[in-house]
């Protein structure tokens, strides 16, 4: 059988949190486990969904700013950025290490700036963050707190790999910035290029 390892390669500190950390939220404000496997977001559509936030909020939305697997990001007339997510358990993993985030007053990880959440809807499934630049860390929503996940070595090795070749030079970065998200409690394994932005080229 494959030995299993922590985690990955750069960030095999598996390092554990005390129990002590001060949640914002109890078990007991979340529905039964079963309840939660068939949640999904009220308000329809993302184009439904971001239309609710934003009418409701006063705002509008004057340029995506991105998007990619979980779901797409509008830049606001307040100068924020808008979150809305395909997916509740995407949503969940997000705000939940924004919240560590904010807990810990990280406002950047070794240069890279991270937003800052300023408002959540559940219903919805929206995030409403400031917006940063580059360099940057973001994008949550493949993240999960205080237990390293275990892969086999040899997916490991082969993920370690692709990293260096889509930062090259930068991986070596990239990976204390991992290194320093799991002292936090803080396991990413949505790393590329586009959630871990180095210098935009001029
Ligand atoms: N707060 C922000 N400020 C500036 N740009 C942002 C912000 N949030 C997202 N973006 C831009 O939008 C892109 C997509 O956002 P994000 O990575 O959160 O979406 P995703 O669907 O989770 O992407 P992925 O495909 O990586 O899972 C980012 O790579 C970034 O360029
Ligand atoms: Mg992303």
């Amino acid at each position: 059988m494959s030995k299993m390892i922590r985690s990955c390669p750069t960030c095999a500190s598996g390092n554990k949190q005390p129990l002590t950390r001060k949640r914002k939220r109890t078990l007991a404000e979340y529905p039964p486990f079963p309840y939660l496997a068939c949640m999904s977001f009220t308000g329809g559509s993302v184009k439904d969904r971001l239309s609710a936030y934003a009418q409701t909020r006063g705002i509008q939305l004057t340029a995506r700013l991105g998007f990619g697997k979980d779901g797409s990001v509008w830049a606001t007339s307040r100068s924020t950025a808008v979150k809305v997510f395909e997916q509740p358990h995407a949503y969940e993993a997000e705000q939940a290490v924004y919240e560590r985030l904010q807990s810990e007053g990280v406002s950047q990880v070794l240069g890279h700036r991270v937003p800052n959440m300023l408002q959540t809807d559940s219903q919805l499934g929206i995030i409403e963050m400031t917006i940063v630049e580059a360099p940057f860390l973001l994008d949550f929503a493949g993240a999960h707190l205080d237990f390293p996940q275990e892969f086999p070595e040899e997916v490991m090795q082969e993920w370690l790999a692709s990293k260096q070749e889509e930062f090259g030079p930068n991986w070596g970065h990239a990976a204390m910035i991992l290194i320093a998200l799991e002292r936090m409690g803080i396991y990413m394994l949505d790393v590329h290029p586009g959630n871990i932005r180095f210098q935009d080229p001029p």
